[in-house]
């Protein structure tokens, strides 16, 4: 395919097909983007360009194809202990305090919301394991909006590229083994996080409670409303003392009635009041 402009009313009608299926704000000047994500498609169905493309979204409606051009556009980038210092605060902070509180009903449950390939919540899975939680009942449960995602996830399979990425290599020999070209991760691990398709505009106070959410890296990509109407549904699923955790360029600014700020082990978490 030699690359053609994408015709300013489809970049348009991109733009908002993206955003009104996920909420994610693509701004101008993107082309390059659609150009690198876009193009596979183009390819599969025999198209010479992303303009046809478009005249072929508007012409069938069909939403498969619909589906496909959101899932090549939202940003799936994940790996093992993203934000060590989350994964710090937790073990030596949270956890401890949880193990107390909850002695009666030795329950935990907990969301990585926007779980992507599944990394963010087996790498809490992995950790629960070093926490001594045997007669524990811990729950993880990962959505996304993207069912390609979950698959993977839930498949426990990774490239070698991604168990570079973050994960101590004690884990690795730990809790994976050679698949392939691939690495396997141990039943023991998939069993402990269940994945579901969840869109984050939906309501999710059904979900809750919960003892920790990850909200990570996802929320940069909606406009300010999405953004405050997520965060206040996720305060709704979350226990009193709760905790939320943000991405690093992520801010939980204008709700500072529903969490209060603090940094606990050079990590910054926001608590459910
Ligand atoms: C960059 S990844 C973040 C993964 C992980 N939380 C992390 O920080 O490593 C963002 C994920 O958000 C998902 N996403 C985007 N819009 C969404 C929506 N409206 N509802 C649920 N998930 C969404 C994407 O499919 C993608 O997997």
């Amino acid at each position: 395919m030699h690359t053609v402009e994408i015709y300013a009313e489809n970049y348009r009608f991109l733009q908002q097909h993206v955003y009104s299926q996920t909420g994610i704000v693509l701004e101008d000047g993107k082309d390059y983007l659609f150009e690198s994500r876009l193009t596979p498609i183009v390819h599969q169905l025999g198209l010479d360009s992303i303009n046809d493309l478009c005249a072929l979204m508007l012409a069938t409606r069909e939403a498969g194809i619909g589906r496909q051009v959101v899932e090549a556009m939202t940003t799936n980038e994940t790996y093992f202990f993203r934000d060590p210092a989350h994964f710090k605060a937790i073990q030596s902070v949270l956890l401890p305090r949880l193990k107390k509180e909850r002695q009666d009903t030795k329950r935990l449950r907990f969301w990585s919301a926007a779980a992507s390939t599944g990394q963010e919540a087996y790498s809490l899975a992995m950790l629960l394991l070093e926490e001594a939680l045997g007669d524990w009942n811990t729950q993880i449960l990962g959505t996304d909006f993207s069912s390609q995602v979950l698959d993977r996830a839930r498949s426990g399979k990774y490239q070698q590229i991604e168990v570079n990425r973050g994960l101590p290599a004690a884990l690795l020999v730990k809790h994976f083994r050679r698949s392939g070209v691939d690495w396997q991760l141990s039943d023991q691990v998939r069993r402990m996080a269940n994945f579901e398709t969840i869109d984050l505009r939906a309501s999710m106070r059904a979900l809750g409670p919960f003892d920790l959410v990850f909200c990570r890296n996802v929320l940069i990509y909606f406009d300010a409303e999405t953004k405050l109407r997520i965060l206040k549904e996720l305060h709704g699923t979350l226990f009193r003392g709760g905790w939320l955790l943000l991405g690093g360029a992520e801010t939980a600014f204008g709700i500072e009635e529903l969490f209060e700020k603090q940094v606990v082990e050079n990590a910054t978490v926001y608590i459910a009041r």
